[in-house]
């Protein structure tokens, strides 16, 4: 830590331990997490208070252990989370649409979990900017910090992290959990932490197609805490980038399967029980975990009940085959669960669709509406 953030964060302290000691630790760990932090703006602020809103955000269970500690193992595990790889590598393209990112640039991910953005492009490309996240659930933030990815435990909202220092902003898989009320100004604030010239790239579903409804019916029925969240409605994510200020903003629909290799000898019905059993596992879904025990449901039945919802229609396939970020090879396209041989391998592809939006912070707009 340098000294001038050593002194920043040693004025903090009388206010608020916690806090302090959170951020204390996290710049003993990551000695750049200290470049990240709004030194100006902390002497200022209540800590006491900043963790105290920061706890009474609703994070979706993902800080008791039947959701974060499930889901965040299943992200942990590299080769499951590369099972959608397409979707993050699809986003990756819609953040490099203007400028090719390199290991010098910084990537800021607004709802970073336990940081499987980064885990995934690790795998995937060649260079990868410097990452950097925020999640408001410190269960997943310690996650993170176990798989050594900078993750910060703030409300974005308020002023901890500076302004102005990445070159690329995402925030993906999740952003329906922050509530409508409050998405404008989640996205301002995720705006004005990039660089003029950086791009942001927002991802969710659209409200009532299959993928989404996976989310508000299936999990909202077979996760004892449920899942109550709005998605998005065409338009209304681009909308929330140009309200923040961003320019050049469009609206793409994303092919974000899951292709799972299956096991040599497994036959398709196996192949199927075992992707069942991973989204049982990924999404926490405990009830459906206990009423196929006790009832014994047999795969046909869960198939029954899941597979509607890995389902594409026409208009889905007609606006993703027109789409240049999805750079998919065709025998990975398919309308529903499907199990066959690519390439010599045996998969099996469950499709979904996603909807992202991308916007540029203008090169000559300095101003953003205040925290
Ligand atoms: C499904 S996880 C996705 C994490 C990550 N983007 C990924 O791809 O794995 C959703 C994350 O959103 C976080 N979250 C929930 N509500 C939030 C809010 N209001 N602001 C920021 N993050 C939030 C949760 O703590 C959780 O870690």
């Amino acid at each position: 830590m340098t000294t001038a953030a050593s002194n920043s964060l040693s004025g903090l302290r009388a206010k608020e331990d916690n806090y302090h000691k959170f951020l204390t630790k996290i710049s003993a760990h990551f000695p750049e997490a200290a470049h990240y932090l709004n030194h100006e703006q902390m002497q200022f602020l209540d800590l006491k208070a900043v963790l105290a809103d920061l706890q009474r955000i609703e994070l979706g269970g993902f800080s008791h252990e039947n959701v974060g500690g499930r889901y965040g193992r299943q992200q942990l595990n590299t080769p499951r989370a590369l099972t959608r790889s397409h979707g993050y590598l699809a986003l990756s393209r819609l953040l490099q649409r203007e400028r090719r990112w390199c290991g010098n640039d910084v990537l800021f991910d607004a709802l970073a979990g336990n940081g499987t953005f980064d885990r995934v492009m690790q795998e995937l490309v060649v260079e990868r900017p410097k990452y950097v996240g925020n999640d408001v659930s410190i269960t997943m933030v310690r996650q993170a910090h176990r798989d050594n990815r900078l993750v910060f435990y703030s409300d974005l909202r308020t002023p901890v992290l500076r302004d102005g220092f990445a070159d690329y902003a995402v925030s993906a898989y999740g952003t329906h959990h922050v509530p409508p009320d409050v998405r404008q100004a989640f996205v301002n604030a995720a705006a004005r932490r990039l660089k003029a010239g950086g791009t942001l790239v927002i991802q969710d579903f659209v409200e009532g197609r299959p993928t989404a409804c996976w989310y508000s019916e299936c999990i909202a029925q077979f996760r004892s805490c449920g899942h109550n969240y709005q998605h998005f409605t065409r338009g209304e994510l681009g909308a929330l980038l140009l309200d923040a200020g961003l320019a050049n903003v469009t609206e793409h629909m994303i092919y974000d399967p899951f292709v799972m290799p299956v096991e040599p000898g497994s036959s398709d019905d196996a192949a199927r029980g075992h992707f069942y059993a991973y989204l049982i596992e990924l999404f926490a879904l405990d009830r459906l975990e206990r009423i196929a025990a006790q009832e014994r449901l047999s795969g046909r039945t869960l198939g029954n009940l899941i597979l509607p919802y890995f389902a594409m229609s026409a208009q889905d396939m007609d606006e993703i085959s027109r789409e240049s970020a999805n750079v998919v090879a065709e025998a990975l396209i398919e309308r529903v669960l499907t199990v066959k041989n690519i390439d010599g391998v045996r998969c099996l592809v469950a499709p979904r669709v996603a909807i992202a939006a991308v916007g540029t912070r203008p090169l000559r707009i300095s101003q953003f509406p205040p925290l």
